[in-house]
């Protein structure tokens, strides 16, 4: 029986392990063997292997994280690495992998394609940075949990008169930040694709106090230049001339641990179905990811070479939105 193996790395999102579940029973009906490795491509080196049938994955579905564990493996980046993962697939008579991650992941699926291996990427990730996936698995949750923790901070905030600034996850990337500070209804957002100056900020929540707001809020992507941290700072050292404090939320981890929302676990279950499908017809060397809301594959190669764009034009939105 042929055999396909499956493994979840970078960081893990809300949906991995729906996408576990449908990769393996998928896999079984289409007639695979299937094998998890553990813990990413850490595993694939270690040679952390193990036998999945329909009933390992079950009880998962609504659960965050992963039960297969992640990793990130800097090893897997040298060409030794990559190439004593090979000699644990072929030990193991592994003839294809799904490989459930974000563009770190991708770019080692990539990288293992061009080595001649079946690869198969699952696009799964709460930034939301991927060539070749409008939406990844994870972002709706993490989204939705951000925007929990906006709605309870803006209660407090408009107890207290005060301006609130709340710093969201997304590496280089503002999707999650942009579409929170819209979705929660923000006076301002920074995100790293939009040079911010820190006085427009300041001039944005003085404005909504202006116009008879009680509170005020700012949500801000940590990869921006002027970070919570440095937006923190620096309203302090100016504080007697900005007038207000900003009191700081950092969100951090909170986001990737939710149970998966029902978008979330849907997709993932499509995508790891449509990865298994691709293999069985001998596809390989794409990533799967919705498109236009279609299930779509996407060569690696164009995958790792080009950077998704962020739609600017929401900025504006979330600007007239704000008065
Ligand atoms: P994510 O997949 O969530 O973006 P990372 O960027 O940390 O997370 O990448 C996860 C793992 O993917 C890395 O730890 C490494 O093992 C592998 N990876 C990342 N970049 C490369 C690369 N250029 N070549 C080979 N493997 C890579
Ligand atoms: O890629 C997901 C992510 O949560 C990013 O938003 C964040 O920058 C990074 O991972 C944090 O990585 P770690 O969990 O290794 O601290």
């Amino acid at each position: 029986m042929k055999r396909l193996a499956v493994l979840t790395s970078g960081g893990d999102a809300p949906g991995m392990n729906a996408a576990i579940r449908s990769v393996v029973r998928v896999g079984i009906d289409k007639g695979w063997q299937l094998l998890g490795i553990r813990h990413g491509y850490t595993g694939l080196i270690t040679n952390n292997v193990i036998p999945l049938g329909a009933r390992d994955v079950s009880g998962i579905i609504q659960l965050g994280g992963t039960m297969l564990g992640s990793a990130r493996c800097p090893e897997f980046k040298t060409e030794a690495g990559r190439l004593q993962a090979l000699r644990v697939l072929a030990e193991h008579e592994i003839e294809a992998l799904v490989i459930i991650g974000g563009g770190g992941s991708q770019t080692g699926a990539h990288a293992l394609s061009q080595m001649g291996f079946p690869v198969i990427g699952v696009a799964s990730t709460i930034d939301n940075d991927l060539y070749g996936a409008d939406i990844t698995i994870g972002v709706d949750t993490a989204l939705n949990i951000a925007l929990e923790a906006i709605d309870r901070l803006k209660v407090t905030a408009l107890s207290h008169e005060r301006a609130f600034l709340i710093e969201v996850m997304g590496r280089g990337c503002g999707y999650l930040a942009l579409m929170a500070g819209i979705a929660g209804g923000a006076e301002a957002i920074v995100i790293p694709e939009v040079e911010t100056d820190p006085e427009a900020v300041a001039g944005e929540l003085r404005s909504a106090y202006e116009r008879g707001q009680a509170h005020a809020l700012v949500v801000v992507a940590e990869g921006a230049r002027y970070n919570a941290a440095a937006l923190a700072d620096y309203f302090k050292e100016h504080h007697e001339r900005i007038g207000f404090d900003l009191r700081v939320t950092m969100l951090g981890h909170v986001q990737r641990g939710g149970a998966p929302s029902a978008y979330d676990r849907l997709l993932a279950t499509r995508l790891g179905a449509d990865a298994v499908e691709r293999l069985t017809r001998g596809e390989h060397g794409d990533l799967v990811g919705l498109v236009k809301g279609e299930i779509s594959a996407t060569p690696l190669t164009e995958v790792v070479v080009h950077k998704k764009p962020l739609d600017l034009r929401l900025m504006e939105l979330a600007r007239m939105l704000a008065r």
